[in-house]
């Protein structure tokens, strides 16, 4: 089973991004994990430029969406809303096939986020994503120092929350 990985955040010291690193490193056999880089590079979204016009970056996306069984976000919030970088490579994926009933699920390296948590999910579901409504991962590295974060993500009871989160997760997309 494949999934894809992105963070909303561009921030080379992102918790974000670590937190979808440590569970790459915690997948269960049988479950590849790639994490998507492009983001910060992304083209504005311009529906003018859809179809024969779509940028290679844009195509590339779209593929990985496609040939992913399902996606696992983790973002932050900014200004109560949803980053725009995010919110800018899901708008590639509004008029194609990728999103609809593509399984996503949200994991949260944050406590707060709150309002981004719900924009997104509604954005997802209007997209016609499959969202995982089963317990989200939180487990928070805010506020910490990156060095700190190796310790808390690989906490034993982290460790098995990301497990538990995965066999979850796959159930959940082995039902659509
Ligand atoms: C411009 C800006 C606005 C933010 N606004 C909010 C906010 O409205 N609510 C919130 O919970 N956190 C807010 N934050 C905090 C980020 O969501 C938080 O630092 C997040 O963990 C950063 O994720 P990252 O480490 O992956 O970059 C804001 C941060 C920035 C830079």
């Amino acid at each position: 089973m494949k999934f894809l990985c992105v963070a909303g955040s561009l921030r080379a010291a992102s918790t974000n991004r670590a937190l979808l690193h440590a569970m790459t490193d915690n997948a269960p056999q049988g479950i590849d994990l790639a994490i998507y880089d492009d983001l910060g590079v992304l083209p504005i979204f311009n529906p003018d430029d859809e179809g024969e016009r779509t940028p290679g970056i844009v195509t590339r996306l779209i593929d990985a969406a496609i040939s992913a069984d399902g996606i696992v976000i983790a973002c932050p919030e900014y200004a109560h809303g949803v980053p725009g970088g995010i919110k800018n490579a899901l708008d590639w994926l509004v008029s194609g096939p990728a999103a609809v009933g593509k399984p996503a699920m949200l994991v949260h390296a944050s406590s707060r986020s709150l309002f981004a948590r719900e924009a997104l999910r509604e954005i997802l579901k209007t997209m016609s994503f499959a969202v995982f409504d089963g317990a989200e991962l939180e487990i928070p590295l805010i506020g910490k120092k990156p060095d700190e974060w190796a310790s808390i993500l690989a906490d034993p009871a982290h460790r098995t929350i990301m497990r538990e989160t995965f066999a979850a997760f796959e159930a959940f997309v082995r039902r659509q």
